[in-house]
């Protein structure tokens, strides 16, 4: 009963897809309650392999209602082909997927204003995942955006223009060259807005409300992670939304007295795709490493990740702003064959040492290290917590003194059963 929240505590990819996928069994409702298709969240089982961005990953489950909450950003057109991916396993989505009237729907001229004020940030440009969701939190915050219910109104065409016409301006004064380009896209736009519609879209505050009253459990799917969050990410190499627990009320329309676990994932090492400080990342071997036997590519736009050591001083920041309950640990058998495995305690700036996180993301970080042995045997196969090698499982019980918080689950590989519930 009530509402737990799922949510990544580095810089997203820490495999939130494959928990909220493990954990689905045990809730009623899986939401979804910020960002869009700038998320790619895997998940695997039976041998498939699929990444979902902006459909929630309980959608496998035909029993379980599956919500698209107000807080996410729609790109109709990622929609679609989502939809089409689900019906070619021959999951319907239309049977279990509810999506909210007020969420906002990311338009053609959201993508190319994105690209546009990406290329002209030059050296300074975030990494955005060019998906449209800086321009379109813009307009929502401005109050001029597009909500899902518009679709469902006679002037929707007229809202439309008003909205782009802006757009172009912008896109003109930006000297971008989109003509070609944009007619194409809201061909397929217009294409795409027509499967939208045929979803049942809902006042999910409302049908929020009824379902914990007949004591329903919801569990809130994160996307991307606490150091990309708007407020307390690294500033300005964030994303536009409100990534952390908070964002799960303001983002499904659900109040904190219904509040459960908090379940923060996160990786046995660090990545980050895209710009923005990364204060443990490796330029070396081990990161080399990380990346090959951890298959660090995104799963959004097949950037390759940034690769370094595990950060306790920004995870102890992401599990502050949280208040995360328990934490789930993944991907530690891309750890195996490491000789070393380092853990950063500390950083050390302008000659000081603290456990902050620092607002100023061009503090010049050095991070402190503590070295652990490392271990050699192939862990996917283990299914109980106690089989682990010892070695790992001292740098669970560490990271479990340093954080104060419980490690109730380890994950050892990306299937569904590569799990370890302890
Ligand atoms: P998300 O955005 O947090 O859902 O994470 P992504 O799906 O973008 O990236 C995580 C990647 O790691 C995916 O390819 C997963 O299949 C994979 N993965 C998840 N957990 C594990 C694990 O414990 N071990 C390994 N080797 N891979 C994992
Ligand atoms: P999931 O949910 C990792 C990063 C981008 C960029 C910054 C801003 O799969 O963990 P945006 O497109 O949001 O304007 O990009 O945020 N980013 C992610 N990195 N995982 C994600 O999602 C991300 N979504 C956005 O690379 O640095
Ligand atoms: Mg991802």
């Amino acid at each position: 009963m009530g509402l737990d929240i799922l949510l990544g505590l580095q810089w997203g990819d820490e495999g939130k897809g494959k928990v909220v996928d493990v954990l689905t069994p045990k809730y009623d409702i899986i939401a979804r309650f910020q960002g869009g298709p700038n998320a790619g969240h895997t998940l695997e089982f039976d041998g498939i392999k699929h990444i979902l961005h902006i459909i929630p990953s309980g959608i496998f489950h035909a029993d379980k209602v599956n919500v698209i909450g107000n807080g996410v950003v729609i790109d109709p057109v990622v929609f679609r082909k989502e939809v089409n991916g689900l019906l070619e396993m021959n999951i319907d989505p239309k049977r279990n997927l509810f999506i909210s009237k007020k969420a906002h729907l990311i338009l053609p001229t959201h993508k190319l204003m994105d690209m546009a004020l990406e290329h002209q940030k030059g050296e300074r440009k975030i990494g955005s995942t060019l998906k449209g969701i800086g321009p379109t939190y813009t307009d929502k915050i401005a109050r001029v955006g597009l909500r899902v219910l518009d679709l469902f109104t006679p002037n929707f065409v007229q809202k439309y223009k008003k909205l782009t016409d802006n757009h172009r301006s912008i896109l003109d004064r930006l000297s971008f060259k989109y003509e070609d380009t944009l007619h194409q896209m809201e061909k397929e736009f217009v294409e795409s807005i027509e499967l939208l519609t045929q979803f049942r879209v809902i006042d999910n505050e409302y049908e929020f409300y009824q379902s914990l009253k007949d004591g329903k459990s919801i569990l809130a799917e994160g996307a991307q992670g606490t150091l990309l969050d708007v407020e307390f990410g690294s500033y300005p190499f964030v994303t536009s939304s409100s990534t952390v627990t908070a964002g799960a009320y303001t983002g499904l329309g659900i109040n904190p007295s219904h509040q459960g676990r908090v379940i923060g994932i996160v990786k046995a090492y660090c990545t980050r795709v895209g710009s923005g400080p990364f204060p443990t990342e490796l330029f070396d071997q081990d990161g080399e490493r990380m990346r090959k036997q951890g298959f660090e590519f995104g799963s959004t736009t097949g950037r390759p990740r940034r690769c370094g050591w595990l950060d306790l001083v920004a995870l102890k920041y992401a599990i502050m702003i949280n208040g995360v309950t328990e934490i789930v640990l993944t991907k530690a058998d891309v750890l195996t064959g490491f000789k070393t495995v380092k853990i950063c305690t500390e950083y050390k700036i302008n000659g000081e040492v603290t456990d902050r996180f620092p607002a100023d993301s061009e503090a010049p970080i050095q991070p402190q290290y503590r070295s652990f042995e490392g271990w050699s045997e192939d862990i996917t196969k283990i299914r109980e917590y106690e089989k682990l090698p010892e070695q790992l499982k001292q740098m669970v019980h560490f990271i479990e003194q340093e954080t104060g918080v419980r490690i109730s689950i380890v994950s050892v590989g990306p299937d569904r059963d590569e799990t370890l519930i302890r």
